[in-house]
């Protein structure tokens, strides 16, 4: 038949867990087709999700600190903002990064089709593309598709007044009021965005506490600047309507300990959660079974039928890019034939916000839940001369440690860069090190990266840039 194709491995969705599956099975010598309904390679982490938010949230962060300066004796004017320029170089980045994935594709000769994949049976899919319609039969298939923003019963998405994760980085302009609605991570990110930009930013969150994840004392400081930015903070409170007016505005009713207050603002960016892509992929002409509309895998990231992998957001939470890019090549791996499986002790959670909050492993609040021992250490950042001379000395590194083992079972970490100070809390879990290791490991001085080893310090007791009194 005409239009058909046929690859070793075929790979649906081209985001990082998509295109590290694609390019690891490339490495590994099969012939891959990599196919996207998007023109562009990357997938929402780096077209409208992780990359441009990270873009914005450095500009905003570096405005803040500035800002802060006329603390340590230099004061700037207000700042001029020209949101046309903010975006066009927010675009050029993930344009470079694009080009960038599009070559490294080229290089390693994966095929790469654009179009909307679904599935026909077990070991093929037809695929509409912009001309076209074509059949990729395949030996092994990865669904890489991920997941979208879900949206609240009652609001029209498409209404331009409403944002998502993905057209509040379009940063069309800077609302006068916007409310967020969802206390989670993209609420928090993307709020702090356009509160620095210059919007009243209101949040709504359902649950009690705003990233409901994460300890609370690792979130403090972090609360504490956003009651600063942030018109208004509720927890505990739902949207119950959502009204746009003729000109554009939006009436919000919003219900709070029983009592219903409406509220009007310019606009709002709803981010409540995001569900998996099955949907788009015909998953039904298929025998693999879905739980709730997730792919249930197993360690080798195998659906139920033998030849179909699934890796990503659409197997399930935490939807992260870094977890999607390790199943990835474990499913390109295994499909491969080669001995690899998804075994890792953590995933690491980032909240890019300013200051930045990790957490990985255990958390205190875990371990209330499931009543797991553990002892705690923390250094406050306080004590650290590098922090105090940056103006982070609300910041804080905690670890959590298994009484008996002494090994590190869960660190969180609050302040700037912890996002990335918490890797060397990955290794020393995935290592089995003990607070031991970690505190007889030189640390450069001064740095916010030694308060790690300070942290372990103050565990065993030999901790000298503070004072704990002997027990
Ligand atoms: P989320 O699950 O982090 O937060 C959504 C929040 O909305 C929750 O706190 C929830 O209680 C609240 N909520 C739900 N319905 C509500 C309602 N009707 N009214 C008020 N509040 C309501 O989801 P989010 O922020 O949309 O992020 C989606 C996914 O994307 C997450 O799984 C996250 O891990 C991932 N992501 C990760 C980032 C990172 O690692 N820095 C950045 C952006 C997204």
């Amino acid at each position: 038949m005409k239009n058909n194709i046929h690859g070793d491995i075929v790979v649906i969705g081209a985001g990082p867990g998509g295109y590290a599956a694609a390019f690891r099975a490339a490495d590994l010598g099969k012939n891959v087709i990599l196919i996207d309904r998007d023109s562009e390679l990357g997938g929402v982490c780096l077209n409208r999700g992780c990359i441009p938010s990270k873009a914005l949230l450095h500009i905003t962060k570096v405005m803040d600190d500035a800002a802060s300066l006329s603390r340590m004796g230099v004061t700037y004017d207000k700042p001029k903002i020209d949101i046309n320029a903010i975006r066009a170089h927010k675009d050029s980045i993930v344009k470079q990064l694009n080009t960038g994935i599009a070559q490294m594709a080229k290089a390693r000769k994966v095929k790469t089709i654009n179009g909307l994949a679904r599935f026909i049976s077990n070991d093929q899919l037809s695929v509409k593309t912009n001309k076209e319609d074509i059949v990729v039969t395949f030996d092994k298939c990865i669904i890489a598709s991920g997941s979208s923003s879900t949206m609240i019963p009652g609001v029209d998405p498409d209404h331009p007044s409403i944002l998502t994760s993905r057209t509040a980085l379009d940063l069309v302009d800077i609302p006068k009021d916007l409310l967020v609605i969802g206390g989670g991570v993209i609420g928090l990110e993307l709020g702090q965005v356009y509160a620095t930009l210059g919007s009243n930013v209101s949040v709504v969150e359902f649950l009690p506490n705003l990233i409901p994840g994460a300890d609370k004392d690792i979130l403090r400081p972090l609360l504490r600047k956003l009651k600063k930015q942030f018109k208004s903070i509720m927890t505990s409170s739902k949207v119950t309507k959502v009204e746009p007016h003729k000109n554009g505005k939006l009436d919000i009713s919003i219900e709070s300990n029983g009592k219903t207050e409406t509220k009007t603002f310019d606009k709002a960016l709803v981010a409540v959660g995001r569900k998996p892509n099955t949907d788009l992929l015909n998953i039904e002409s298929t025998d693999i079974k879905t739980n709730n509309g997730f792919l249930d895998v197993d360690v080798y990231q195998k659906t139920n039928v033998e030849n179909i992998f699934a890796i990503g957001d659409i197997c399930g939470n935490p939807m992260l890019a870094h977890r999607a890019t390790h199943q990835g090549k474990v499913a390109a791996e295994v499909a491969c034939g080669h001995s690899a499986a998804f075994d890792v002790c953590a995933i690491p959670s980032v909240v890019y916000t300013d200051p930045e909050v990790a957490w990985a492993g255990l958390t205190e609040l875990e371990a209330k839940e499931k009543e797991i021992s553990f002892e705690k250490a923390e250094f406050p950042w306080a004590a650290s001369g590098r922090a105090i001379a940056i103006g982070a000395n609300q910041g804080k590194t905690k670890l959590l440690i298994d009484p008996e083992t002494k090994q590190i079972l869960g660190v969180g970490i609050v302040g700037p860069g912890a996002g990335d100070i918490i890797s060397e809390g990955m290794l020393a879990m995935e290592m089995g090190s003990d607070a031991e290791d970690v505190s007889l490991t030189v640390h450069p001085h001064p740095t916010l990266g030694e308060t790690f080893g300070m942290a372990a310090e103050v565990f065993e007791g030999t901790i000298t840039d503070l004072y704990v009194p002997k027990k």
